[in-house]
């Protein structure tokens, strides 16, 4: 059995000023009529012997998230972290959660911040996932880079692994797995060609990442069982222990587990994949018109070329523009060259200041 564990506890600050506090990207509708947790939730279910995902997220997301899984008529667990301590203690604790049931069940992790265009891409490198999952692998799913992007991990690929003996194999052992290198360094690795991004969607079976994270933060796995342990049903909810869960590390599953081991499997995807992180990378992943501009809601242009235009409430009417992001909400407007949303980051660090 698969059980899809849904990452939704981000902040997606790099998309202000759409994505908001109470409001982050993985909860609007960034790219079509359905949020991106909606999309991410309805993305598995063409994967035969697929469970009822759980997601973990914020409290302060809770209604949120749990409204829009009715929508869709998506039953599930929703766990509730009382406070963000990054992918690692999430994973856990949602494997926690899931070996009380099932001993035996793979965990598809999807962070929420994802699009994919090619399902059947996608599902077919699930399948080759599980298969290598059941036989005890840490998996992930490698992209081929476009770019040197130092926000991802980047995975040096191994041998070949088969797992049956006659069978084409479907994945490579990881010989080296790098979390967000410096630029020089993926620079290297991407003319290197021997290295692949990693999509930070992963799958291993639940007691196999325990055993994994019980050998490089044993306190964080302590702190999650307590958490769960001390935690309590909240009408649709279940909330982690407070003060359990506060004593956990804070690390990310790709620094605590997947630079160290040695059972890790990488499946490589081709399936249209994009993390909707900036809103550069909503221009890469939307639909273009004939002059490669993504525009959104009301908006009038003249000139305007290979730009990123999102009017939520009022016209944006925009003349000679090139390379540039415009995003129109009723309090605030943001405008950046597409090269430089990344700052976007520190815009909203400052703003923060000033409240
Ligand atoms: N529940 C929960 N709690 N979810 C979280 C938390 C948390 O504390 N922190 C982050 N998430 C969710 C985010 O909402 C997102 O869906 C996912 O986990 C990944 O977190 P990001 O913060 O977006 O990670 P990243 O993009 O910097 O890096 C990861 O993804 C890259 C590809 O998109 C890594 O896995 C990289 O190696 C990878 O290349
Ligand atoms: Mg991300």
């Amino acid at each position: 059995m698969i059980v899809p564990v849904i990452l939704a506890g981000g902040s997606g600050t790099r998309l202000w000023p759409l994505s908001r506090g109470l409001f982050p990207k993985q909860l609007i509708n960034l790219i079509d009529a359905k949020s991106m947790l909606q999309n991410t939730l309805l993305r598995p279910l063409g994967i035969p012997d697929i469970a009822p995902p759980v997601v973990i997220c914020n409290e302060d997301h809770r209604f949120m998230a749990a409204e829009q899984m009715r929508r869709i008529n998506c039953t599930g667990t929703i766990l509730l972290e009382p406070v963000g301590r990054n992918t690692a203690p999430a994973i856990a604790a949602a494997a926690l959660q899931v070996v009380l049931e099932n001993p035996r069940a793979t965990l598809l992790i999807l962070p929420a911040d994802h699009d994919i265009k090619d399902l059947a891409a996608f599902n077919g490198a699930v399948a080759a996932g599980e298969a290598h999952a059941a036989a005890g692998y840490l998996v992930t799913f490698g992209i081929v880079p476009t770019g040197p992007e130092t926000g991802y991990g980047y995975i040096k690929k191994g041998d070949s692994v088969t797992l049956n003996p006659g069978e084409d194999a479907t994945g490579c052992a990881i010989e080296r797995f790098v979390e967000k290198p410096d630029l020089e360094t993926a620079k290297e690795y991407v003319a290197s060609d021997e290295y692949l991004w990693n999509s930070g969607m992963f799958m291993f079976r639940a007691d196999k990442v325990l055993e994994a994270l019980t050998l490089h933060v044993p306190d964080m796995v302590t702190a999650c069982r307590d958490a769960l342990e001390k935690g309590e049903e909240d009408l649709d909810f279940f909330r982690l222990d407070s003060k359990s869960f506060a004593r956990s590390p804070s690390d990310s599953i790709d620094y605590a587990v997947m630079e160290k081991t040695e059972d890790g499997v990488v499946i490589p995807l081709d399936a249209g994949w994009n993390d909707v992180g900036s809103w550069d990378a909503l221009w890469h992943t939307g639909e273009k018109d004939k002059d490669h501009n993504v525009l959104k809601g009301d908006v009038l242009v003249s000139d305007v070329k290979n730009c990123y235009l999102n009017a939520e409430s009022r016209l944006i009417a925009a003349v000679g523009l090139e390379n540039h992001v415009v995003v129109e909400t009723k309090d605030a407007v943001l405008v950046a060259p597409r090269n430089r949303v990344q700052e976007v980051k520190r815009l909203v660090e400052a703003l923060k200041k000033k409240d």
